[in-house]
């Protein structure tokens, strides 16, 4: 099984793809997790990634190719994959369907989560991550037991750089003028499945899984 989940920043795409990977034994494979790896180790892609990404602006499109190129190639993308965050602009889904031909592969689905903006800025205003096991929580919604420590590995948590109120603002501008292009692209496909994000984390796993 093959799934595209897009969606704006802070929809819940992180949060539902986890539910996916458990019940279809399948990887995430989140392009902003991915480079956030690359800005931590300080590699010549993160740091070029991250100037891009604290304006809250898209890293270049063949840098993503580049890197998705890769990662398709290990070996526990046979079985298929969960796409967070990949494509996000006609170019890259033009460039993920040259990939597939080329794997002999095809997308079986393309999840679109929405929710109204507000709700988006609450929701990424209080997200937390785990610096060490990139855990996401939120401080609202999906509280951790202990206050800023993973329940998981007992990391700090902290706020990522770019889920500040004015590039947040930003990521949703770049989402309507170049993300969202591509659900009309995928409607034309006839893969589109649309999911409404709003409501509890549960909730919303319940209708993404019906919709599959
Ligand atoms: P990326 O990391 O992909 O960010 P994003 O798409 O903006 O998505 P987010 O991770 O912010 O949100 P999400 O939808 O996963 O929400 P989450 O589940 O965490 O990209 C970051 C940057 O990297 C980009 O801006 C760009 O610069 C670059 N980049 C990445 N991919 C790229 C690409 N392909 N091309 C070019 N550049 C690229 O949930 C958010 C919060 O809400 C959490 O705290 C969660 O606990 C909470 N939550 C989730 N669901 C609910 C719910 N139902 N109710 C209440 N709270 C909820």
């Amino acid at each position: 099984m093959n799934i595209i989940l897009i969606g704006p920043p802070g929809v819940g795409k992180g949060t539902q793809a986890k539910f996916l990977v458990e019940a279809y034994n399948i990887p995430q494979i989140s392009t902003g997790d991915m480079l956030r790896a690359n800005v931590r180790e300080a590699t010549p892609l993160g740091t070029e990634a991250k100037k891009f990404m604290n304006a809250g602006q898209l890293v270049p499109d063949s840098v993503i190719l580049g890197m998705m190129k890769s990662r398709f190639s290990e070996p526990d993308c046979d079985a298929g994959y969960i796409l967070d965050g990949f494509p996000r602009t006609i170019p890259q889904a033009e460039g993920l369907e040259d990939l597939l031909n080329d794997m002999g592969q095809q997308i079986d689905s393309v999840l679109v989560l929405d929710v109204n903006h507000e709700e988006i800025i609450k929701r990424l205003s209080s997200r937390r991550s785990c610096k060490e096991c990139d855990t996401v929580y939120n401080l609202l919604f999906d509280p951790t037991t202990s206050e800023g420590i993973c329940d998981k590995c007992e990391g700090m948590l902290y706020q990522r750089d770019d889920d500040k109120p004015e590039t947040i603002r930003q990521r949703l501008d770049v989402y309507t003028n170049q993300t969202s292009p591509l659900i009309s692209f995928y409607t034309q496909k006839g893969l589109v499945k649309k999911i409404n994000g709003a409501g509890k984390i549960d909730a919303v796993k319940k209708r993404m899984l019906s919709a599959l």
